[in-house]
This record gives structure tokens, sequence and C-alpha cells, in this order.
């Protein structure tokens, strides 16, 4: 289902729109591209395509029942950023857990901005009060962003990641996306 679309800063046109199982080599593709650049996300090892497949059946299982919020970026008929938002169960369910990354050569276009900002606009269509993120301290240009877009750090992890031989801060950030009071 598509849900935006937007012209990035180079003048591409963005379509922001829900996962389907036609993105299975689009999302293989993405996330090795993450992995082989050693990007500051927590996945260490390529995808085969099985593993992928199950991962995106699962992804798109548990946006049907309703525990995850999803939004892929299109440009020129490929997947080219992802966000999610994995929502808490029980005592925690008016919380979600965001994840978001932009292919490389897609970044610093806004690209990954305006992901959050649509994942936020359903976060909030859903009753979400909070949304959380873990983050490298080291990851200045997304710490920038979701600065930029109102998170704050709330906890660090003291050399919670360990990458390339050295040890490295995670910062906890949230936001309120809904008043909770
Ligand atoms: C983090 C990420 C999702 C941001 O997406 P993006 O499309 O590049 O984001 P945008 O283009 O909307 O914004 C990038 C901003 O960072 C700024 N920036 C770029 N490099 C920077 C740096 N080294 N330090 C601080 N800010 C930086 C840009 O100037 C831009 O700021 P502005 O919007 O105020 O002008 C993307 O870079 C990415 O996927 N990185 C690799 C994976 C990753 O780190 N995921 C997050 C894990 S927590």
């Amino acid at each position: 289902m598509e849900l935006r679309r937007f012209k990035a800063r180079d003048g591409r046109e963005v379509i922001l729109r829900t996962p389907r199982w036609s993105d299975l080599d689009d999302m293989l593709d993405f996330i090795n591209s993450l992995v082989e650049e050693g990007a500051d996300i927590n996945i260490c090892q390529p995808y085969t395509r099985e593993e992928e497949a199950e991962w995106l059946a699962n992804l798109l299982a548990s946006m049907e029942k309703g525990e995850r919020i999803s939004v892929v970026a299109e440009v020129e008929g490929h997947v080219i950023g992802h966000v999610e938002i994995r929502i808490g169960r029980c005592y925690e369910s008016h919380t979600g857990v965001l994840g978001i990354a932009v292919k490389r050569g897609y970044r610093d276009r806004g690209i990954g901005t305006e992901l959050m900002r649509m994942a936020e606009e359903l976060a909030r269509e859903r009753g979400l009060g909070i949304i959380t993120l873990a983050v490298f301290s080291t990851n200045s240009r997304a710490i920038h962003v979701y600065e930029k877009l109102g998170y704050r750090v709330v906890g660090r992890v003291e050399r919670g990641i360990y990458k390339d031989g050295r040890y490295i801060d995670k910062l906890l950030m949230a936001k309120e996306v809904e008043e909770t009071s």
C-alpha cells in the first residue's frame, strides 16, 4: 500500500509504502549491502536468500497481526530504505522499538528523515505513546537525525557493542509521540 511520495534532495522520486513479498530480492541485496559496508547496525553476517525469505515472511505475518509497523522507501523501482517499529506486548503495548536503514548511495538526501516521520505517524495512528531505539554512540549521522526529530538519549550501556576489535557504547534513545500521562 502506497503511503506517500516525495522528491529526495537529489530530485529523485521516493515512494514510501508497505513491504510486499516481491521485495525479497531487493531486501536481500539491501541487508547484505549494509553488512558488507560494516554499517553500524547489529547484523554482522550476510543473509542467504532462504534466511531473508524467512525474515520477510515473519515481517509480513507480524504486520498482519498488528505486531509491527514497517515502511519501505522505493526509488526507481527498488527498495533502498526500511523502517520498522516492533510494538511492545503486554504492559509495554503503548511502546515500540524502532530500527531504520537507508542504502549507501541514497543517504543524506532526506529519505531517512521522511521514513522516520512516516513511522511515527503510523505509530501515533496505532495509539503508541513512546518510541525507543538503540544506536551505536559513534553513529553520528543517525544520532543527528534522531535528535533532529526530538529523540533524547535516556540511557547508555557502556561498552555495549564490540565491533572490529573495539568496544563502543550503546545509547538508548526515546521520544514521546503521544501524551502518556
Ligand atoms: C542513519 C540513516 C538511517 C539516516 O538516513 P539518511 O537518509 O541518510 O538521513 P537524512 O538524509 O534524512 O538525514 C541525514 C542527516 O545527517 C546529517 N549527517 C550526515 N553525516 C553526518 C555526520 N557524520 N554527523 C552528523 N550528521 C551527519 C546530514 O547532514 C543530514 O542532516 P540534515 O537533515 O539536518 O541536513 C542512514 O544514514 C543509514 O541507514 N545509515 C546506516 C545504517 C544505520 O546507521 N542505521 C541506524 C542504526 S541505529
